[in-house]
């Protein structure tokens, strides 16, 4: 499998965590959103884990939305213990040999690893302390899709007491935690920094940089080096075939290998068919939208239909909100109607709504959102299902 090393992002924000990057705010949380599919795990695990390793720092990453059934709090916590795990072994050990019981030390000492991942704030922040001390070394704890700990009170508890451990562990001049989280949704990675209750208060969501020319550059590297019959490659055309897969690399890599097969169909440059396949791709996305919202019940349109159109403003139960849904179903709508509606639609598979454990409502793919306002500005909205009606008296 081909990858584009991302190593100089990486090592600027390896810098900036640690608070070695000037104006920087990173060493107090870096929120990190970016659309789906567009390389932001790989980036984690794969440039920016290395880069904070390279600099001796102890990397625990977690993905919230790795098992979706567990509770995000235990998977926080799981993490951490299973890094703090070989740690405490050695520490055990020289402790017992050194008679070390007797020292006092910041305790850590009496953390129980198997009762890190029973949720208590506490514990989280003395796991952290522990990994910390035991490892000798500064840790980074990276939580990717970290909108997630949001949907639950005990995900939230944990946010409050990583934000804790923070306060605690770091000072303006040494830094001994790091925090990176991660999402594909601003809206939703802003309710952990945006209002004065929210963990992070007073951080900033930085949109992680999207693949672009570069990555289309190293691309066309190995094209000219193992296909001579393709040089040059034209790479600004190649560039705007990938912008048209909204910056995806998966989909746009698929589309490459077919564009270059001898079995492709297509005449003539595989840019071009890259452009081609693009402008497909989006009619792809579009019409999965399309049929996901009408095979909807009316009363569930109506309900994504108003949070599209208000985003973070939508209030599902209010009298505005029931007005408009009766203005488009054209009955009458209660609230626990209005709530079986959002049930639904976020018990789908998958899911296309999104709840946090205060009661806000986002939708799932904030991709959607641009799909809405596309439809509006060119007057087709609702999307309107391409069946003919069924001529029940039999007449065609
Ligand atoms: N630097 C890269 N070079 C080549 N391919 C990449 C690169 N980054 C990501 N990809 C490919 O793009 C796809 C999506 O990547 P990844 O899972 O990292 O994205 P994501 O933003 O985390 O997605 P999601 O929103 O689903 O979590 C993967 O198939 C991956 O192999
Ligand atoms: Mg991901």
């Amino acid at each position: 499998m081909i990858s584009f090393p991302r190593l100089k992002l990486a090592s600027e924000l390896a810098v900036a965590l640690q608070g070695k990057a000037g104006f920087s705010d990173a060493h107090n949380g870096l929120f990190l959103a970016a659309p789906r599919r567009t390389g932001k795990t790989t980036f984690l695990r794969g440039d920016l884990c290395p880069a904070l390793e390279a600099a001796g720092i102890v990397v625990v990453y977690v993905d919230l939305w790795a098992d979706a059934a567990r509770d995000p709090g235990q998977l926080i916590a799981e993490a951490i213990g299973k890094a703090l795990q070989p740690h405490l072994g050695v520490v055990a050990r020289t402790a017992k040999s050194a008679g070390l019981e007797k020292l006092n030390l910041a305790g850590w000492l009496h953390v129980d690893t198997s009762k890190i991942g029973q949720v208590d704030g506490l514990t989280l922040v003395d796991a952290l302390k522990a990994l910390n001390e035991t490892a000798g070394n500064p840790v980074a704890l990276i939580i990717d899709e970290a909108q997630h700990a949001l949907t639950s009170p005990a995900g939230e508890i944990a946010m409050s007491a990583l934000k804790s451990a923070r306060d605690q562990m770091n000072r303006p001049d040494e830094i001994q935690l790091m925090l990176v989280m991660s999402g594909s949704d601003r809206d939703k990675l802003l309710r952990l920094v945006h209002s004065n209750g929210a963990p992070f208060y007073g951080s900033q969501i930085q949109r992680m940089p999207l693949l672009d020319q570069q990555f289309i550059d190293f691309l066309a590297d190995l094209i000219e080096a193992q296909r001579v019959d393709l040089c040059p490659v034209d790479r600004h055309t190649l560039n705007r075939a990938f912008e048209g897969f909204g910056h995806r690399p998966q989909f746009f890599m698929e589309a490459l290998g077919q564009a270059l097969s001898p079995l492709s169909s297509f005449d003539g440059r595989f840019e071009l068919a890259m452009l081609d396949a693009a402008l497909q791709r989006q009619r792809d996305d579009e019409s999965q939208m399309e049929s996901d919202y009408l095979g909807l019940k009316p009363l569930e349109q109506a309900v994504l239909w108003r949070m599209l159109k208000l985003g973070p403003r939508f209030r599902p139960y209010d009298a505005e909100a029931l007005a408009f849904y009766r203005q488009q179903i054209g009955t009458k709508v209660t609230p626990p109607m209005a709530q079986n509606a959002l049930e639904a639609l976020r018990a789908r598979m998958p899911a296309l709504v999104w709840k946090s454990a205060r009661g806000e409502y986002a939708v799932e793919d904030a991709t959607m959102h641009r799909w809405f306002e596309e439809r509006m500005a060119a007057a087709k909205w609702p999307p309107a299902s391409r069946q003919t009606p069924l001529n029940l008296n039999g007449e065609f």
